[in-house]
Protein backbone atom coordinates (compact mmCIF):
# COMPACT_ATOMS: atom_id res chain seq x y z
CA UNK A 1 0.00 0.00 0.00
CA UNK A 2 0.92 3.63 -0.73
CA UNK A 3 1.74 6.42 1.80
CA UNK A 4 -0.67 9.18 0.88
CA UNK A 5 -0.69 12.61 2.48
CA UNK A 6 -4.34 11.62 3.24
CA UNK A 7 -3.98 8.76 5.05
CA UNK A 8 -1.07 6.84 6.59
CA UNK A 9 -0.74 3.06 6.36
CA UNK A 10 2.23 1.27 9.00
CA UNK A 11 3.17 -1.89 7.25
CA UNK A 12 5.29 -4.04 9.89
CA UNK A 13 8.16 -4.02 7.61
CA UNK A 14 8.22 -0.30 8.14
CA UNK A 15 9.61 -0.26 11.16
CA UNK A 16 12.96 -2.00 12.79
CA UNK A 17 12.78 -4.92 15.02
CA UNK A 18 13.04 -5.81 18.58
CA UNK A 19 14.10 -4.15 21.73
CA UNK A 20 12.67 -5.44 24.85
CA UNK A 21 8.98 -6.04 25.89
CA UNK A 22 7.32 -3.27 27.59
CA UNK A 23 5.58 -4.20 30.87
CA UNK A 24 2.35 -5.92 30.98
CA UNK A 25 -0.43 -4.10 32.65
CA UNK A 26 -3.68 -6.28 34.20
CA UNK A 27 -6.61 -3.78 33.13
CA UNK A 28 -10.27 -3.40 34.98
CA UNK A 29 -12.94 -1.25 34.33
CA UNK A 30 -11.16 1.65 35.90
CA UNK A 31 -7.60 3.24 34.68
CA UNK A 32 -6.04 5.91 35.58
CA UNK A 33 -2.87 6.88 33.65
CA UNK A 34 -1.35 9.62 35.47
CA UNK A 35 2.10 9.97 33.30
CA UNK A 36 1.99 10.70 29.87
CA UNK A 37 3.18 7.64 27.57
CA UNK A 38 5.59 9.47 24.44
CA UNK A 39 3.27 8.82 22.09
CA UNK A 40 1.23 11.52 19.85
CA UNK A 41 1.41 15.27 20.31
CA UNK A 42 0.54 16.19 23.71
CA UNK A 43 0.08 19.66 22.60
CA UNK A 44 -2.52 18.59 19.95
CA UNK A 45 -5.52 20.08 21.60
CA UNK A 46 -7.39 16.67 22.72
CA UNK A 47 -5.02 14.21 22.15
CA UNK A 48 -5.48 11.12 24.39
CA UNK A 49 -2.78 9.51 26.26
CA UNK A 50 -1.73 6.32 23.94
CA UNK A 51 -1.41 3.73 27.42
CA UNK A 52 -5.16 2.88 27.14
CA UNK A 53 -5.49 2.15 23.46
CA UNK A 54 -1.94 -0.09 23.92
CA UNK A 55 -3.33 -2.36 26.68
CA UNK A 56 -6.91 -2.78 24.62
CA UNK A 57 -4.14 -4.15 21.97
CA UNK A 58 -2.44 -5.96 23.97
CA UNK A 59 -5.61 -7.71 25.24
CA UNK A 60 -7.51 -8.16 22.05
CA UNK A 61 -4.06 -8.78 19.77
CA UNK A 62 -5.64 -7.61 16.34
CA UNK A 63 -3.80 -8.02 13.69
CA UNK A 64 -5.44 -4.92 11.47
CA UNK A 65 -5.87 -1.73 13.09
CA UNK A 66 -7.71 1.88 12.04
CA UNK A 67 -8.10 4.92 13.79
CA UNK A 68 -9.85 6.94 11.51
CA UNK A 69 -9.64 10.21 13.92
CA UNK A 70 -5.95 9.66 14.32
CA UNK A 71 -5.07 13.91 15.35
CA UNK A 72 -1.82 13.73 16.29
CA UNK A 73 -1.20 10.41 15.80
CA UNK A 74 -0.96 9.04 18.91
CA UNK A 75 -2.07 5.56 17.80
CA UNK A 76 0.06 5.00 14.90
CA UNK A 77 3.63 5.59 17.14
CA UNK A 78 2.14 3.00 19.63
CA UNK A 79 1.53 0.25 16.81
CA UNK A 80 5.08 1.30 15.41
CA UNK A 81 6.10 0.73 19.21
CA UNK A 82 4.71 -2.52 19.29
CA UNK A 83 5.57 -3.74 16.22
CA UNK A 84 9.31 -2.63 17.19
CA UNK A 85 9.58 -3.42 20.91
CA UNK A 86 7.01 -6.31 21.10
CA UNK A 87 7.82 -8.17 17.77
CA UNK A 88 4.16 -7.38 16.77
CA UNK A 89 3.51 -7.42 13.33
CA UNK A 90 0.16 -5.40 13.39
CA UNK A 91 -0.75 -3.16 10.07
CA UNK A 92 -2.68 0.05 10.70
CA UNK A 93 -4.12 2.76 9.24
CA UNK A 94 -4.74 6.20 10.03
CA UNK A 95 -6.76 9.41 8.88
CA UNK A 96 -8.31 12.54 9.78
CA UNK A 97 -10.42 15.13 8.29
CA UNK A 98 -7.54 17.41 8.58
CA UNK A 99 -5.72 15.07 6.11
CA UNK A 100 -9.09 14.97 3.67
CA UNK A 101 -10.91 12.05 5.28
CA UNK A 102 -14.31 12.09 6.04
CA UNK A 103 -15.28 9.24 8.20
CA UNK A 104 -18.94 10.00 7.86
CA UNK A 105 -18.65 10.24 3.56
CA UNK A 106 -16.17 8.05 3.18
CA UNK A 107 -15.78 3.85 4.13
CA UNK A 108 -12.87 2.54 5.51
CA UNK A 109 -10.46 0.34 4.00
CA UNK A 110 -11.14 -2.62 5.84
CA UNK A 111 -11.83 -4.66 7.21
CA UNK A 112 -9.91 -4.33 10.61
CA UNK A 113 -9.98 -6.56 13.79
CA UNK A 114 -10.21 -2.93 16.13
CA UNK A 115 -11.38 0.26 15.41
CA UNK A 116 -10.40 2.86 17.69
CA UNK A 117 -12.35 6.04 17.30
CA UNK A 118 -12.01 9.12 19.29
CA UNK A 119 -14.12 11.82 18.19
CA UNK A 120 -14.37 15.18 19.27
CA UNK A 121 -16.40 15.65 22.40
CA UNK A 122 -19.18 17.72 20.49
CA UNK A 123 -17.89 21.18 20.67
CA UNK A 124 -15.51 21.09 23.42
CA UNK A 125 -12.69 21.99 21.57
CA UNK A 126 -13.30 23.12 17.92
CA UNK A 127 -10.98 21.88 15.31
CA UNK A 128 -11.59 22.99 12.12
CA UNK A 129 -14.79 25.40 10.54
CA UNK A 130 -14.59 22.66 7.98
CA UNK A 131 -18.43 21.70 7.78
CA UNK A 132 -17.62 17.98 8.05
CA UNK A 133 -16.33 18.54 11.31
CA UNK A 134 -18.12 17.13 14.22
CA UNK A 135 -16.80 19.91 16.30
CA UNK A 136 -18.39 22.35 14.25
CA UNK A 137 -22.23 20.65 14.96
CA UNK A 138 -24.58 23.76 15.89
CA UNK A 139 -27.09 21.61 18.35
CA UNK A 140 -26.19 18.85 20.26
CA UNK A 141 -28.86 16.50 18.65
CA UNK A 142 -27.41 17.37 15.16
CA UNK A 143 -24.18 15.77 16.93
CA UNK A 144 -25.39 12.78 18.57
CA UNK A 145 -26.87 12.44 14.81
CA UNK A 146 -23.90 12.79 12.68
CA UNK A 147 -21.56 10.93 15.72
CA UNK A 148 -23.86 7.72 14.52
CA UNK A 149 -23.47 7.72 11.05
CA UNK A 150 -19.44 8.22 11.81
CA UNK A 151 -19.72 5.41 14.27
CA UNK A 152 -21.74 2.94 11.83
CA UNK A 153 -19.21 3.24 9.09
CA UNK A 154 -16.62 2.47 11.35
CA UNK A 155 -18.48 -0.02 12.62
CA UNK A 156 -19.03 -1.27 8.92
CA UNK A 157 -15.33 -1.64 8.47
CA UNK A 158 -14.81 -4.33 11.29
CA UNK A 159 -14.25 -7.76 10.73
CA UNK A 160 -17.02 -10.01 12.10
CA UNK A 161 -15.44 -11.23 15.48
CA UNK A 162 -13.65 -7.88 15.86
CA UNK A 163 -14.32 -4.90 18.07
CA UNK A 164 -14.70 -1.57 17.75
CA UNK A 165 -13.45 1.27 20.65
CA UNK A 166 -14.84 4.49 21.46
CA UNK A 167 -13.02 6.69 23.48
CA UNK A 168 -16.03 9.57 24.71
CA UNK A 169 -16.18 12.15 27.28
CA UNK A 170 -19.51 13.60 28.40
CA UNK A 171 -19.94 18.00 28.06
CA UNK A 172 -21.05 20.11 30.54
CA UNK A 173 -21.78 23.74 29.00
CA UNK A 174 -23.93 26.79 30.16
CA UNK A 175 -24.84 23.94 33.61
CA UNK A 176 -26.41 21.70 31.05
CA UNK A 177 -24.89 17.94 31.55
CA UNK A 178 -24.95 16.27 27.54
CA UNK A 179 -24.15 12.51 28.38
CA UNK A 180 -22.95 11.63 25.07
CA UNK A 181 -21.20 8.33 26.00
CA UNK A 182 -25.15 7.56 27.36
CA UNK A 183 -26.39 8.41 23.74
CA UNK A 184 -23.35 6.02 22.52
CA UNK A 185 -23.86 3.34 24.72
CA UNK A 186 -27.37 3.62 23.50
CA UNK A 187 -26.29 2.96 20.12
CA UNK A 188 -25.53 -1.01 20.50
CA UNK A 189 -27.62 -2.93 17.95
CA UNK A 190 -26.40 -0.88 15.05
CA UNK A 191 -23.13 -0.66 15.97
CA UNK A 192 -22.67 -4.53 17.59
CA UNK A 193 -22.73 -5.83 20.96
CA UNK A 194 -21.62 -3.13 23.88
CA UNK A 195 -19.39 -5.71 25.55
CA UNK A 196 -17.12 -3.48 28.03
CA UNK A 197 -17.72 0.07 29.72
CA UNK A 198 -14.03 1.45 30.71
CA UNK A 199 -13.72 4.57 32.76
CA UNK A 200 -10.76 6.62 32.47
CA UNK A 201 -9.56 9.28 34.77
CA UNK A 202 -8.81 12.33 32.76
CA UNK A 203 -5.38 13.72 33.80
CA UNK A 204 -3.50 17.22 32.27
CA UNK A 205 -6.33 18.51 30.95
CA UNK A 206 -7.18 22.50 30.56
CA UNK A 207 -9.71 22.82 32.82
CA UNK A 208 -7.54 21.12 35.48
CA UNK A 209 -6.34 24.97 36.12
CA UNK A 210 -9.90 26.21 36.80
CA UNK A 211 -11.42 26.92 40.24
CA UNK A 212 -14.44 25.04 40.71
CA UNK A 213 -15.23 25.80 44.48
CA UNK A 214 -18.14 28.01 43.58
CA UNK A 215 -19.55 25.84 41.36
CA UNK A 216 -22.65 23.45 42.15
CA UNK A 217 -22.21 20.48 40.52
CA UNK A 218 -19.35 18.08 40.20
CA UNK A 219 -16.73 19.14 38.01
CA UNK A 220 -16.29 15.76 35.11
CA UNK A 221 -12.79 14.43 35.49
CA UNK A 222 -13.51 10.84 33.44
CA UNK A 223 -14.39 9.73 29.85
CA UNK A 224 -15.28 6.30 29.05
CA UNK A 225 -13.97 3.76 26.73
CA UNK A 226 -16.76 2.27 24.95
CA UNK A 227 -16.15 -1.68 23.47
CA UNK A 228 -17.96 -3.24 20.95
CA UNK A 229 -18.03 -6.43 19.49
CA UNK A 230 -19.31 -7.43 15.95
CA UNK A 231 -20.25 -10.76 16.62
CA UNK A 232 -19.89 -13.49 14.16
CA UNK A 233 -23.71 -14.34 12.88
CA UNK A 234 -23.68 -18.40 12.49
CA UNK A 235 -25.80 -19.55 9.49
CA UNK A 236 -28.82 -21.79 10.49
CA UNK A 237 -28.91 -25.33 8.98
CA UNK A 238 -31.52 -24.80 6.14
C1 LIG B 1 -10.28 14.11 20.00
S1 LIG B 1 -9.42 14.41 18.50
C2 LIG B 1 -8.46 12.96 18.25
C3 LIG B 1 -7.14 13.08 18.95
C4 LIG B 1 -6.23 11.89 18.74
N1 LIG B 1 -6.75 10.70 19.41
C5 LIG B 1 -4.85 12.18 19.26
O1 LIG B 1 -4.39 11.46 20.16
O2 LIG B 1 -4.21 13.14 18.80
C6 LIG B 1 -10.71 14.28 17.32
C7 LIG B 1 -10.28 14.36 15.88
O3 LIG B 1 -11.42 14.14 15.03
C8 LIG B 1 -11.16 14.80 13.81
N2 LIG B 1 -12.43 14.89 13.07
C9 LIG B 1 -13.51 15.68 13.30
N3 LIG B 1 -14.48 15.46 12.39
C10 LIG B 1 -14.00 14.48 11.56
C11 LIG B 1 -14.54 13.81 10.42
N4 LIG B 1 -15.76 14.09 9.93
N5 LIG B 1 -13.76 12.85 9.82
C12 LIG B 1 -12.52 12.55 10.29
N6 LIG B 1 -11.97 13.16 11.36
C13 LIG B 1 -12.71 14.11 12.00
C14 LIG B 1 -10.55 16.12 14.23
O4 LIG B 1 -9.80 16.68 13.18
C15 LIG B 1 -9.67 15.68 15.42
O5 LIG B 1 -8.32 15.46 15.03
Amino acid sequence: MQLTQKQTFLKPADVPAVKQPLPDREMTSLVSYPVRGPWGDASYRGNCDGTLFRDLIRRYRPRRVADPMMGSGTTKDVIAELNRCENSCIEYWGSDLRMGFDVVAEPLPGPFDLVWVHPPYWNIIRYSDDAADLSTCETFDEFIGTLFLALRQCYDAVFPGGRMAVLMGDVRRNRCYYPIAREVMNMAGPLGELRSVIIKAQHNCRSDHVTYASMEDVPIQHEYCLIFKKNIMLRQAA
